[in-house]
């Protein structure tokens, strides 16, 4: 009888997981099959010394194509049961998935697994209209249905409050040569495999706008198209914030944001309040919430933009490991 995962299976899961959001798109992720499980591993050689230097980034990253990974097989009727962080000696190892009992897909599994090809980062700016208050219910319970929090930030003072710690964080990073020269690594201006795109980068950031864009983009903006003047702006957070926290946390992101393209809605994301820890923490007490912040996003209508490229599956595959 066949008790384990099959390489098929892993490919065909992996194709979603790679989908998954990473900073400055470095794919830090590899997938490999081991006693019938499938193994999610942090890819040490993708990490960014200079951006990242704790692994925070990486592991919301693998957080988040693990999402993808347990949508796979769920909608495959082959679902899985996930252990985190399963071999203590092996903390690159952040998740290993093994099968759970057959069952048919949830709509909502198939809802948000057909929303992985379509979701994309969109840092154009967004059209003023509102975003309605059953969109925004749903963007909180995806972070709740991963034992997250999704903080919907209210009002003009609560945006602007948040405006200022995001710029402060922006200012204290871009004063960093290693962390400008690292992000100048990973923008393409040629079609490639991993890095953001210089097109997809976004407008070049100007004085007048509200939040600090992360500086990918060399785009001109068009004459009157500014970002909308008051952003919705949504603080994902976790109940603690150790490296199993965080994969939890990319869990999350990756159900809050497959729930805004399934909404219809664009989302991009801002790391600097919570790559600053002084940042983060001033972030934390604005929202007077417990627990951590994991990451900042903004919401709304964008015009239609395309998916960022990635590496093709089998690179990032380790195929089977037996131990004897
Ligand atoms: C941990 C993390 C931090 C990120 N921080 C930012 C950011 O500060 N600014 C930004 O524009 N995008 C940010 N992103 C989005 C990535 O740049 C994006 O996911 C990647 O380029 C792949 O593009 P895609 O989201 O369109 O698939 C972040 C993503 C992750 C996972």
């Amino acid at each position: 009888m066949e008790t384990g995962f099959t390489v098929e299976q892993l490919r065909t899961a992996a194709t979603d997981a790679v989908r998954a959001p990473s900073m400055h798109n470095t794919q830090p992720w590899r997938f490999r099959l081991r006693d019938g499980g499938i193994e999610v591993l942090v890819d040490a050689d993708r990490r960014l010394p200079a951006t990242d230097p704790n692994g925070w980034g990486a592991r919301i990253a693998c957080g988040a194509a693990l999402f993808n990974l347990r949508l796979a097989l769920a909608v495959a009727g082959t679902p899985a049961t996930v252990r985190l962080r399963p071999h203590p000696a092996e903390p690159d190892v952040v998740a290993r998935l093994v099968p759970d009992v057959p069952r048919h897909p949830t709509p909502a599994e198939r809802a948000l697994h057909s929303a992985i090809p379509r979701r994309y980062s969109n840092r154009a700016p967004f059209w003023p209209d509102p975003v309605p208050a059953d969109a925004r219910w749903r963007l909180a319970e995806a972070a709740r249905a991963e034992r997250c929090w999704l903080e919907l930030l209210v009002g003009v003072g609560a945006v602007n409050a948040f405006a200022e710690i995001a710029r402060g964080a922006h200012r204290v990073l871009e004063r960093s040569p290693e962390y400008r020269a690292e992000r100048q690594e990973w923008v393409r201006a040629t079609p490639a495999p991993d890095g953001v795109p210089a097109a997809s980068g976004g407008p070049r950031g100007e004085p007048q706008d509200v939040l600090p864009s992360r500086g990918f983009g060399g785009l001109d903006r068009a004459p009157g198209r500014d970002f909308e003047p008051e952003p919705l702006v949504a603080v994902l957070g976790s109940p603690g914030n150790t490296a199993v926290d965080q994969v939890v946390a990319g869990q999350a992101l990756q159900r809050v944001l497959l729930t805004a393209t399934d909404s219809g809605l664009a989302a991009s994301m801002l790391s600097q309040p919570i790559e600053v820890p002084s940042a983060r923490d001033q972030l934390r007490l604005s929202l007077g919430r417990f627990g951590t912040p994991q990451m900042v996003l903004r919401v709304g209508y964008g015009q239609p933009g395309w998916p960022t490229p990635r590496r093709v599956v089998d690179e990032v595959l380790d195929l089977p490991v037996t131990r004897s």
